[in-house]
């Protein structure tokens, strides 16, 4: 017996890939979702259907008072929580200069603060376990259409590296970095296939690329403080 595991933001694209991979891998799922309804109940069934637990929990990051009801309800109904990926995350389009106060807040309460404490309250109830955080290849970089996005999750990758050594030994912290691999819904095709030529391995890539490296994260017990970029090595260009 694994126990279980949360995914945030789960119910759909990248974090639905990785709740089906956790279930393939014998954990039970708290999968986590706001608005998909009828994707978490659909991915739900699919995940009974694969022989494992799997409830859901609809819940607005944005607001802390959603954040510890997430939390408080995953243990109430499974005590056995070792797993947290934080994937939740908004992706607006805005530089600098068009970044509103509205905009800048949402980023980063949903993309830092819901993490931060998600982790902080993970960690006093799970005892031991491990964290991973969903970050970005632009980590790396200072590019500046999405600032308050790439803001979000530059704070949340040194959250990574201090929670890794506050919390070790009991519970480990790690991250994901992933270049392009799904355009967000409101990008059209052209936008994103116009990255690839600058992407050194010269292709966008796949979401089991990123499963993978989850799956290696979760299940590596010496890894901690550790991002691994999969990006087609899209954060070494300048
Ligand atoms: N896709 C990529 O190519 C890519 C590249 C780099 C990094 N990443 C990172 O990898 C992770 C997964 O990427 P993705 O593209 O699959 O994510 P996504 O579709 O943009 O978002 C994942 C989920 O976040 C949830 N969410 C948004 N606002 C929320 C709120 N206020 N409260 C609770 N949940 C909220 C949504 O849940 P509901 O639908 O239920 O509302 C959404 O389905 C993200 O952290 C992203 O930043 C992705």
């Amino acid at each position: 017996m694994k126990g279980t595991a949360i995914i945030t933001g789960g119910a759909k694209r990248l974090g639905r890939d990785i709740a089906l991979d956790l279930a393939r891998l014998g954990w039970d799922i708290a999968l986590h979702y706001n608005q998909s309804d009828h994707e978490a109940r659909d991915l739900r069934q699919e995940i009974i259907a694969a022989g494992r637990h799997c409830t859901i929990y609809k819940a607005d990051l944005s607001r802390m008072a959603g954040v510890k009801k997430l939390i408080s309800s995953v243990f109430a109904a499974s005590p056995d929580c070792r797993v947290l990926v934080n994937n939740a995350a908004v992706f607006e389009r805005a530089d600098l200069a068009g970044t509103t106060e509205e905009l800048f807040d949402l980023h980063m309460s949903v993309n830092l603060k819901a993490p931060i404490f998600l982790a902080q309250m993970f960690a006093a109830r799970a005892g031991k376990g491990c964290v991973v955080n969903m970050l970005d290849s632009r980590v790396a970089r200072n590019v500046g259409a999405y600032f308050a996005y790439t803001l979000s999750k530059k704070a949340l990758a040194d959250f990574t590296l201090m929670a890794a050594s506050q919390l070790a030994p009991d519970i480990r912290v790690n991250g994901v970095c992933p270049g392009p691999i799904l355009p967000p819904a409101d990008q059209a095709d052209e936008t994103f296939d116009a990255i690839i030529p600058k992407i050194p391995m010269r292709r966008k890539g796949e979401a089991d690329e990123v499963v993978s490296a989850v799956r290696f994260l979760v299940e590596n017990d010496y890894v901690t403080g550790q991002f691994l970029f999969v990006d087609g090595g899209d954060h070494l260009r300048e």
